[in-house]
């Protein structure tokens, strides 16, 4: 693994720009649970597996039109969880590097929990895919998406039900927050829409310049592939390394090159980060 960290070092140092590419496994190191498969899912909300709700069942927008207290149970919990937890010491490292790379870096992620931002990255360099737990829109998906600060979710943890008055859109309809979830046609992708043009503009300049880029991937399943083939895309279109880490699905395919590291996000970038000076 040594031989790994110090090929990772290499390359990062050679770099003039940073991919950064997060699944949830970058949180869990924070303590934040993933959602790994059916197992994984229930072990975070066990109230779920009692009702033998998946992941995809629950993470749908008919729950706000059908149950709308569940659909805030569910969501309410983790708009909750995602406020109170502070990033690892991992983003901090990682943010410190950026600020000494000529082309600066860009955070590529399907988590919807607002954890790069918290721990300092610049909101105008991270393209949230999945959207933002932290930001609210209308069922229909029409009008502004706003902020969800101030919202205070009253979770029964018994039922894993949300307790009326629950958030409500500027003209008094019931809002959900603005993530994209399993057949979800009503969501509102202008705010990550407006990221997404963001990260074309860097990478344009990057073009422009013929900078040397890395792309680095943590924590990110195969389940709902969108980060890791966003990131096979990147490193192979810019010539770049992928650096892939994650302790079980780290396997990368060979015509892509690339480091694996078969370790945890917080672990692997403190033995990455220590053989820079
Ligand atoms: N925090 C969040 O915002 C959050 C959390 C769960 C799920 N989701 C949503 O659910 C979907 C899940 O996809 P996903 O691939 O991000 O998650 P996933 O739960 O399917 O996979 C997590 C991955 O992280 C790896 N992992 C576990 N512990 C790790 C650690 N300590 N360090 C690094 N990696 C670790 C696992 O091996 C796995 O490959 C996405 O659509 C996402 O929007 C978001």
């Amino acid at each position: 693994m040594e031989e790994k960290y110090q090929q990772a070092a290499k390359v990062l140092a050679q770099s003039q720009g940073l991919l950064i590419c997060a699944g949830a496994g970058m949180g869990v190191d924070s303590g934040l649970p993933d959602f790994r498969g059916d197992e994984g899912f229930w072990k975070a909300y066990p109230p779920l597996a009692k009702l033998g709700l998946s992941f995809s069942e629950m993470a749908n927008p008919r729950w706000f039109e059908h149950d709308p207290e569940l659909a805030w149970g569910f969501y309410g919990h983790r708009l909750m969880l995602y406020r109170e937890t502070q990033p690892h010491a991992g983003f901090g490292r990682l943010l410190d590097f950026c600020k000494g790379l000529p082309h600066g870096c860009f955070v590529f992620t399907s988590n919807v929990d607002g954890q790069f931002q918290k721990a300092g990255f610049e909101p105008e360099s991270v393209y949230e895919c999945h959207g933002s737990i932290h930001h609210l829109q209308t069922l229909d998906g029409s009008g502004q998406i706003w902020l969800a600060k101030g919202e205070q979710i009253d979770l029964d943890p018994e039922r894993f039900r949300a307790r009326p008055p629950l958030p409500k859109a500027p003209g008094g309809s019931l809002a959900r927050p603005n993530i994209l979830m399993f057949g979800d046609w009503y969501w509102n992708s202008e705010r990550a829409d407006i990221q997404q043009l963001a990260m074309q503009n860097w990478f344009h300049e990057l073009r422009e310049a013929k900078a040397k880029i890395a792309v680095l991937e943590m924590g990110a399943g195969k389940s709902v592939p969108t980060v890791r083939l966003h990131a096979e895309k990147t490193a192979r279109h810019f010539e770049a390394t992928l650096i892939r880490v994650n302790p079980r699905q780290h396997q990368v395919r060979e015509d892509i090159k690339h480091i694996s590291i078969e370790k945890g996000a917080l672990e692997a970038i403190e033995g990455i980060f220590k053989h820079f000076k």
